[in-house]
């Protein structure tokens, strides 16, 4: 079926490491950063796990709740998130759903089965207010996650949402932005007075 760009996320209830959730409620008109795990005690998971937990105040900052999963129990868990504490330096504050049974990670599709038929590889999403996913990402088993460019991108998509811009190549805040075409130049002069440069009818770009 697949999980695409513009879908309303999935709903669904699970044990977490704080509590039963039924993720639709636990939204509650925040962002979410919503991902999986091939499994507890493993190494690049509990290093990913520990940088969310560092990056908490920036998370928080965005209005975005960090959820992660992966295909163990709510015990494991708790006695992983007691290994990630002490050896990434940190305090995990963010849930971690339980999914022994891997339906989570099948309604996901976060179970790539040539890859492992119980362990869920590295999913991404990124999911607005409005319970629509805005971004996917896969990464495999043994490549951790970009957290510069897990916070860059939800960045991108909050001033896009906000300033009606799109985000040209290795964007980061504070960079040139575009125009899109359905914006006409009348109408781009009104929302961005500070001016833009008009490259090609089709390739504008402004400052914010
Ligand atoms: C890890 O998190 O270190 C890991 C998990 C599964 C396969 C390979 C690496």
């Amino acid at each position: 079926m697949g999980i695409h760009i513009g879908d309303t996320a999935p709903d669904f209830t699970a044990d977490t490491t704080v509590g039963p959730i039924r993720f639709h409620d636990w939204i509650d008109g925040d962002w979410v950063f919503f991902f999986s795990h091939p499994g507890d005690f493993t190494p690049v998971c509990t290093t990913e796990i520990g940088r969310t937990a560092q990056l908490s105040a920036e998370f928080a900052r965005r209005h975005v709740k960090p959820l992660g999963l992966s295909t163990d129990g709510v015990e494991e868990h708790e006695a992983w998130i007691r290994d990630v504490n002490d050896t990434q330096n940190t305090t995990v504050d963010f849930p971690i759903v339980a999914d022994p049974d891997s339906h989570i990670a099948r309604l996901y599709e976060m179970i790539h089965a040539n890859e492992s038929e119980t362990a869920a590889v590295r999913s991404v999403f990124i999911i607005d207010p409005n319970k629509r996913i805005r971004l996917t990402m896969t990464y495999p088993m043994s490549v951790g996650r970009n957290f510069d460019e897990i916070l860059r991108v939800i960045d991108a998509l909050q001033t896009g949402d906000a300033r009606r811009i799109a985000t040209p190549a290795d964007w980061i805040p504070g960079g040139k932005v575009i125009i899109p075409t359905s914006i006409s130049n009348t109408e781009a002069e009104t929302l961005f007075p500070q001016g833009f440069v008009e490259l090609r009818p089709y390739l504008r770009t402004t400052t914010l």
